[in-house]
């Protein structure tokens, strides 16, 4: 809200405080009124669905390196409480660049989160693992790019003229973002390294760095030949 507009909300709602309450903001929230998750969703959603949604709207601000942690199972059910008042409730996560959650995902967080934030379906349903990123393209690409890199990279967005989706994006880009065998020399790795010229994230959006592990996997996928 801007402002000019809230120092006029205030004084009004201050005055009618003294008369009845003043619903005026809670009446304006989106409230968490229309999500209506069923039993047998909160019977059987797990932290593995959920996490799907993080890692593509939340991890890339809310990672291990402090503040609200959603990596891990343990650190998101320490925080469900305001997980549900920001996410589903008051609608201010995620922030941008990242995309609001759709109704579907909305429903699916807020079962989660009435089922007390389980690390496995409640039912007894069958367990997931949770998934490694591996050297090879569509692991890379469902867990780092999309999450990190594809937010600002993409045809509408910020950075669109440099495309970060399919695997042709980065073997036939003028940036010589990906050459085969030489890691090294990719601009998709000059770009992630410490100290790096115009370091990826930006350092300003808020979106945590590569960890070193998931810079050695790009590498040695590029390493590999950047083949599948
Ligand atoms: C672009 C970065 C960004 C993204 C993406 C993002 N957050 Fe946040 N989040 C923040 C910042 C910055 C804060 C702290 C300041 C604030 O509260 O506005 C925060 C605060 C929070 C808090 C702390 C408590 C609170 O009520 O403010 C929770 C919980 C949270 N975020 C959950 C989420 C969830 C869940 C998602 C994904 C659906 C998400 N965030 C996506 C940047 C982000
Ligand atoms: C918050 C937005 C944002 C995110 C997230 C982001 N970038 Fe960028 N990136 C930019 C912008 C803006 C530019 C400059 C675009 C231009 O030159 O027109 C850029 C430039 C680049 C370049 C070209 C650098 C050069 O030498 O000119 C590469 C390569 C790149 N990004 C890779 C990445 C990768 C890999 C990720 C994820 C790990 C990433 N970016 C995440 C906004 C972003």
């Amino acid at each position: 809200m801007h402002g000019f507009v809230r120092k006029l909300i205030v004084p009004l709602c201050t005055l009618q405080l003294a008369v009845a309450s003043c619903n005026f903001r809670i009446d304006k929230q989106p409230g968490a009124g229309d999500i209506r998750p069923s039993r047998d969703l909160i019977n059987k959603v797990s932290f593995q669905d959920v996490y799907k949604i993080f890692r593509m709207h939340c991890t890339g601000c809310h990672g291990s390196s402090g503040g609200v942690n959603l990596e891990s199972h343990a650190q998101a059910k320490m925080n469900l409480e305001r997980i549900h008042r920001s996410t589903i409730v008051e609608r201010r996560m995620p922030q941008s660049p990242y995309p609001p959650l759709n109704q579907e995902q909305l429903t699916l967080l807020a079962a989660w989160i009435e089922a007390g934030g389980p690390e496995h379906p409640l039912d007894g349903g069958p367990i997931e693992e949770p998934e490694k990123l591996l050297p090879k393209f569509d692991s890379i690409q469902t867990m780092v790019l999309q999450p990190k890199c594809v937010v600002c990279h993409a045809p509408g967005k910020k950075a669109e003229n440099i495309p970060l989706l399919t695997k042709s994006d980065l073997l036939n880009s003028p940036y010589d973002l990906v050459l085969p065998g030489n890691a090294d020399g990719s601009g998709l790795i000059l770009v992630l390294v410490e100290g790096a010229r115009k370091k990826m994230p930006p350092l300003d959006s808020g979106i945590s760095p590569l960890s070193p592990d998931e810079i050695s996997i790009i590498k040695e996928w590029i390493n590999n030949g950047a083949l599948d």
